[in-house]
């Protein structure tokens, strides 16, 4: 029996045709006499009757039916009672009177039922995928996400772009994250390496002369991985040759634009905001600002430069940074609470986290009795203090006293439910810093990587102070979230080489990692710059979904495991002898 209608097809339009559905059992429910069961495919549940006056075998059969049979009855569409309508379901008004029954296959009671209230471990849930994605929730992040390669697609063939496909057997490059390596059979102790990124590749393809590339594109990094984060992910990955800046941020604002119209009838309004790097840190902690509420770090050097508490004048003499957020309505916090919150200000890093309550005009605290009277009259003026104000404080070095309180800012933006939930927040981030500084390798790395190109009216600064130089970098950040990187790209070989250099990447190491590129570069390479969107934290927040792996068909656990099918798992050793491997 083919089915000739879906589950989430029929409606009172079809009233008394003989229809053929095809699906899973849902919910099964013996009604004194009559069996009703929901009969559930990816298009919707509709409820099917079994009843002995109309077919006593059917009848039968279906007291043996479980939820997860596959199932094809046939039968004629009727109303409902009135009593029995159930507005919430697209086929509520109607049931099918089933005359024919056939088992397609019969389940074992699966671990978990199939619907969104079950709380169970994600390890069962992952090691069971294929019942996971059976769920509602999944099915629709998983069809959003088809939609997003839809809208995606057509964006950039409207904008005459070429979809072109690059190797994922490459030369190892690690810079930034760990590659994975794929050894080779034909030259015993080679490896290829997975892709982190198409990022040379594109370059490449620029040079090549395809002006305008994209590509929705697997990366591969051997990382820590996090909520956000996949050993296995997919970027939207773009490249465009005789741009600027603001020619690779105007079209990629304008895909987020259609994406969140098309999806979710939400208005991004443009032009989205652009923010500075040190703006952002210095205000929210972080490169990755979630906007969706206040809270701002304020810098509070001016007003403790003479304290005669020891640890703010002395970090403050040191070259470090007193700065602090206010929090209205202090007297929710109990002694307990601020005690919390600064053992989570010492999680974070902190030496310690001093406070101040202001209140009718007085001050209590920690540190109230270090402050004078020209003090208070600065903290107020400077803080916009208003009554019952709680003011945290942190004293350490630039670096950490903005990312400790940048985090303070979004646990007390949580806990005190800050953040609207319907709204997107987005921000450019703009005017990196071209490199940090790399302790452990007692160098500079790229921040972004190293083909991007400083400022072009900086470049005497690579020299000179390189700490200083800015990128020609962009994040597009959505409430908290980096959900895209670009920059314009060095596309000089005496500038590549000099990049190199400053990142003390000597010239055989320079001409053995990325000789292809620097002779590329030789002839003629446009001027060009690209993004990279990651697609799966854009579906993530396209869905409103708390973890990436609830918009990956399969994804890894934390620690990198497929729990379904075991994956790292061991290989025989003929496997291993043909590729010149011994494990240690
Ligand atoms: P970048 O490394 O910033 O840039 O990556 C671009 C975007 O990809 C997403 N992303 C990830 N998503 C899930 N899991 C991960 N492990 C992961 N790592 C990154 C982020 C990020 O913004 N080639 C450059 C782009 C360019 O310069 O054009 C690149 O890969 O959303
Ligand atoms: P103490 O004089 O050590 O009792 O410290 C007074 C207050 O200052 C306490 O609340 C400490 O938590 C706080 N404190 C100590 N070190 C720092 C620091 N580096 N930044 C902010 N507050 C601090």
């Amino acid at each position: 029996m083919k089915r000739t209608f879906t589950c989430g097809e029929l409606n009172e339009d079809f009233l008394n045709k003989e229809v053929v559905l095809n699906g899973w059992v849902n919910k099964w429910r013996d009604h004194g006499g009559l069996i009703f069961i929901d009969l559930r495919d990816r298009y919707g549940v509709t409820q099917v009757v079994f009843n002995p006056q109309t077919n006593s075998e059917a009848y039968e059969m279906a007291k043996a039916l479980r939820s997860e049979d596959v199932i094809a009855v046939k039968g004629k569409v009727a109303a409902r009672p009135p009593e029995a309508i159930n507005p919430r379901m697209a086929s509520g008004k109607i049931e099918v009177h089933v005359e024919k029954l056939e088992i397609l296959n019969k389940a074992k009671t699966t671990p978990f039922e199939i619907n969104d209230q079950i709380e169970i471990s994600e390890d069962i849930r992952l090691k069971f995928r294929y019942l996971d994605l059976r769920r509602p929730r999944l099915q629709r992040n998983l069809t959003v996400r088809s939609n997003v390669y839809k809208i995606v697609r057509n964006f950039f063939y409207d904008e005459n772009f070429v979809e072109i496909e690059t190797p994922f057997l490459m030369k190892s490059t690690p810079e930034g994250a760990r590659d994975f390596l794929v050894p080779s059979r034909n030259f015993p102790g080679r490896f290829y390496a997975l892709p982190q990124s198409p990022q040379t590749y594109k370059q490449l393809l620029m040079i090549a002369g395809f002006d305008r590339y994209f590509q929705i594109v697997k990366c591969f990094r051997d990382e820590d991985l996090r909520r956000d984060r996949q050993p296995e992910f997919t970027q939207i990955d773009v490249e465009m040759s005789f741009v600027d800046e603001n020619d690779v941020i105007d079209i990629s604002s304008r895909l987020i634009q259609k994406l969140f119209k098309e999806i979710l009838d939400y208005q991004v309004q443009m032009p989205i905001k652009k923010m500075g790097y040190r703006q952002a840190f210095e205000t929210y902690g972080n490169d990755k600002p979630d906007l969706r509420f206040g809270l701002p770090i304020a810098t509070l050097n001016n007003v403790f430069e003479k304290s005669e508490f020891k640890v703010f004048r002395s970090v403050i003499e040191n070259k470090g940074i007193v700065a602090a957020i206010v929090v209205e309505a202090a007297d929710k916090f109990s002694r307990k609470k601020i005690d919390q919150l600064t053992e989570k200000a010492k999680h974070f890093g902190a030496k310690g986290l001093a406070y101040l309550i202001f209140n009718d005009d007085e001050f209590k605290g920690s540190v109230t009795k270090f402050l004078t009277d020209s003090e208070k009259e600065n903290l107020k003026k400077e803080l916009n203090l208003k009554n019952n104000s709680l003011i945290l404080i942190v004293a350490d070095t630039y670096e950490k006293s903005y990312s400790v309180l940048g985090q303070l800012r979004l646990e007390l933006g949580k806990e005190l439910d800050l953040m609207d939930k319907s709204k997107f927040e987005f921000v450019w981030i703009v005017d990196f810093p071209l490199l940090e500084w790399n302790e452990e390798q007692n160098r500079y790395v790229a921040r972004h990587h190293p083909f991007t190109s400083p400022k072009t009216d900086q470049l005497e600064l690579l020299t000179t102070h390189p700490e200083r130089a800015l990128a020609r970098a962009y994040d597009l950040v959505v409430n908290g979230n980096e959900i895209a990187g670009g920059s314009i790209r060095i596309h000089r070989r005496d500038l590549q080489e000099k990049m190199f250099d400053v990142l003390k990447i000597s010239k055989q190491e320079a001409e053995a990692k990325f000789g292809f590129l620097l002779q590329a570069l030789e002839y003629g390479a446009p001027p060009h710059g690209g993004i990279a969107f990651g697609l799966d934290r854009l579906v993530m927040l396209l869905t409103g979904s708390e973890s990436i792996r609830d918009v990956i068909a399969f994804p890894k656990t934390s620690s990198a495991l497929s729990l379904m099918d075991g994956a790292p798992s061991e290989v025989s050793e003929e496997q291993l002898a043909e590729l010149h491997i011994k494990i240690r």
